[in-house]
């Protein structure tokens, strides 16, 4: 059995004093979930939440990381910096990203590698927008997304990241997808998987749904067959996040 996996994605919210207070106040409430909690935080909150969550079983992502091993990039973050700070996750390819600072499928990629050899679980994200959905263009985009991604990542590799399918119509704009939207496109990702690798690797391999995600919608998405719980944004910052990590 999968174990379900549910992501917070903080965005650029939360100054890192403010971080602190809220994971002192979320530990005792969200440790108890059944489900793999993982808090990605902007990066200078790092630091201040790793030190709340070091004696529980929630973990702390990153929200990017750049791809080379170190040196003359400004501005940016290491795989290794963001080990040694006690990060275990690390969303790759956000729509915002790709959007906004021009991320293209081979920096995702790479991306996905370094972060593997790292041992960083890769949080990586695809989907379209509603122009594609509605030219019938989603499954093919998810497609070639997902095959870049994982372009020389091994069968041993795949089974440790974590795919978010995260339909960027439905990302911070209330509109959900239906339960039988998010589980058709997840079944596809899953059976790119297995044309990519394996049955075996695709039937291990966890994929999640984001976008809109809140307490009310949680729980009909993360049943799903083929949907492996959530990356939750604007309602990881409210107090209904709770309800969500441990949904019934
Ligand atoms: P949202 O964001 O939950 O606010 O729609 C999800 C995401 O962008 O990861």
């Amino acid at each position: 059995m999968r174990q379900k996996v549910i992501a917070a994605n903080w965005k650029m919210n939360m100054t890192p004093s403010k971080a602190e207070d809220i994971m002192k106040q979320l530990k005792s409430k969200i440790e108890k979930s059944h489900a793999e909690v993982v808090i990605c935080v902007p990066s200078i909150d790092i630091v201040p939440v790793v030190s709340v969550v070091k004696d529980s079983n929630i973990h702390i992502g990153a929200e990017n990381m750049h791809y080379e091993e170190n040196g003359a990039y400004t501005g940016e973050l290491s795989a290794e910096m963001l080990t040694d700070a006690g990060v275990s996750h690390v969303i790759l390819g956000h729509s915002e990203r790709r959007e906004y600072f021009m991320e293209s499928d081979m920096m995702i990629n790479k991306k996905v590698r370094k972060a593997l050899q790292y041992h960083i679980t890769p949080i990586i994200c695809c989907g379209e927008t509603l122009k594609q959905r509605d030219a019938g263009e989603t499954f093919d985009l998810i497609k070639y997304q997902i095959t870049s991604a994982f372009v020389n990542v091994s069968a041993t590799q795949a089974i440790k990241c974590i795919i978010a399918y995260e339909p960027i119509w439905a990302i911070g704009s209330g509109k959900v997808a239906t339960a039988e939207q998010a589980q058709e496109v997840c079944l596809k990702i899953r059976s790119c998987i297995s044309e990519l690798y394996n049955e075996q690797v695709a039937y291990l391999i966890r994929i999640i749904y984001g976008g809109s995600v809140n307490a009310a919608n949680a729980a009909e998405l993360f049943t799903q067959p083929d949907i492996d719980g959530g990356l939750v944004g604007g309602a990881s910052l409210k107090p209904e996040f709770e309800e969500i990590v441990n949904y019934k």
